[in-house]
């Protein structure tokens, strides 16, 4: 059977970063309350002139320029911020990339778990086709109400994957578990630009989530978790994967360290360390990036762990709602890029730190879609967010 995956992956971020030190000073937080309680120390806030297009468009073209446009057919954008009712946003980045116009473009939407619904589709597509790449773009920006205790939970981010046979970073297994539970503890009206959410029920819905997909991955001939080496988790703030470890370490009585900081993995002892605190490496800065967060997880142990090759990795995709998977992939060897980690490191210290006041001034802006605008100047990412013009929205490469 030809094997199918993940052959390029980048992961881009918006132009400013608010620190969730000054959240707390300003709304008088204990800020280890965030730090450890919710294990966040940033989120990515983006510039007037972003969103998910400007994101996606931005992560993608790096492997564009890498990889070239030959056999790219199919565009999947998946997305829970969509910026338009009807129009998919891939068909706004795929005039930017300048891609050829023989190809389908399409949007994938439920909640956070919509990236891993549009891997599984290009999966689909490459094994029937397997001379086609097929590109998934996710790309959210995750918002809730100011003072709410969704707040500090907040952030954005892009995650590029390029899917093809014979992949060069990870092969996706065939087995897979699934778990659907219609359920309220988040979702977005179409009349609010911030999420709705019964956190409480967030948490717990996402935690028997994990098991009811566990469960059936197992019942689908999937590796039981002694032969599973790092697990990944989707990450609304990085706790929340600790939990989801501590939860599965109870339902399998494996013992796997939950440790999220460096120093509690060295206090972690016998517990078996896969990779909990290193998949957390972005997702701690860039805040919940919805459909883009268990892909972030992934770039941040591709980026920093080098002993991946052939190594199997477990990861939970969450969206609530709910609809939830636990996919695994091996590792190919050679899969190493040092100069990503050091892209993303560099995307992450340029962002332009926001103060809190400025934070919630753009908090609050809100273009409404009857009125021509041009937005102002502000992102230095190569795709911008331009205007509107008879209600629709313009981009530009800048
Ligand atoms: P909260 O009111 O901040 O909760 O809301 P809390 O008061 O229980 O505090 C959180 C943690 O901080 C607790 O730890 C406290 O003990 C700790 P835990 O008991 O959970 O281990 N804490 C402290 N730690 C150290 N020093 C201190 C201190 N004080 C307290 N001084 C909540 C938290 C997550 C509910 C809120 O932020 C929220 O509603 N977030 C949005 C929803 C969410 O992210 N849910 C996660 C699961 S659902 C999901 O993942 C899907 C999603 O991504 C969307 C999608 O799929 O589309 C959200």
């Amino acid at each position: 059977m030809t094997s199918i995956g993940i052959h390029d992956l980048e992961l881009a971020t918006a132009h400013h970063v608010l620190d969730l030190t000054r959240l707390a000073e300003y709304n008088g937080t204990d800020p280890a309350k965030y730090h450890l309680g919710l294990g966040q120390d940033q989120m990515s806030f983006p510039a007037p002139d972003e969103d998910i297009i400007t994101m996606g468009a931005s992560a993608a073209l790096p492997i564009l320029e890498r990889n070239g446009a030959e056999g790219i057919r199919t565009l999947l954008f998946a997305t829970e911020s969509g910026v338009d009712q009807s129009k998919a946003a891939g068909v706004s980045v795929h005039r930017l990339l300048g891609l050829p116009r023989h190809v389908r473009v399409t949007e994938f939407k439920q909640a956070c778990y919509g990236g891993t619904a549009a891997l599984q589709a290009a999966i689909g597509i490459v094994s029937r086709f397997p001379g086609e790449r097929v590109l998934v773009i996710s790309s959210d920006v995750a918002r809730y109400a100011l003072d709410s205790p969704g707040e500090p939970t907040q952030g954005a981010g892009a995650v590029a994957l390029l899917v093809s046979a014979d992949p060069a970073l990870v092969e996706i297994e065939p087995a897979t578990g699934l778990y659907t539970d219609d359920v309220d503890d988040f979702w977005r009206p179409n009349d609010s630009s911030t999420a709705v959410v019964d956190g409480a029920l967030s948490v717990s819905a996402y935690l028997d989530a994990l098991t009811g997909s566990w469960d059936d991955l197992q019942a689908h001939g999937g590796p039981g978790i002694a032969e599973i080496d790092r697990l990944l988790y989707h990450q609304p703030f990085t706790k929340m994967a600790k939990k989801g470890q501590q939860r599965l370490a109870r339902h399998t009585g494996a013992d796997l360290s939950a440790a999220l900081t460096a120093a509690e993995q060295a206090n972690a002892g016998d517990a078996r360390d896969t990779g909990l605190f290193t998949g957390s490496i972005y997702n701690r800065r860039l805040g919940n990036s919805y459909t883009a967060s268990v892909f972030a997880a992934l770039a941040a142990l591709l980026d920093h762990d080098d002993d991946l090759a052939g190594r199997r990795i477990g990861m939970f995709s969450y969206g609530s709602g709910s609809v939830s998977e636990f996919l695994t992939g091996t590792v190919r060897p050679g899969y190493a890029r040092r100069d990503r980690a050091e892209r993303v490191a560099a995307a992450l210290n340029a962002r332009a730190p926001l103060e809190v006041a400025e934070y919630r001034e753009l908090h609050g802006r809100v273009f409404p879609s009857t009125q021509d605008l041009e937005t102002p100047r502000v992102t230095s990412a190569p795709f911008r967010f331009s205007g509107l013009l008879g209600r629709a929205r313009q981009y530009e490469r800048r």
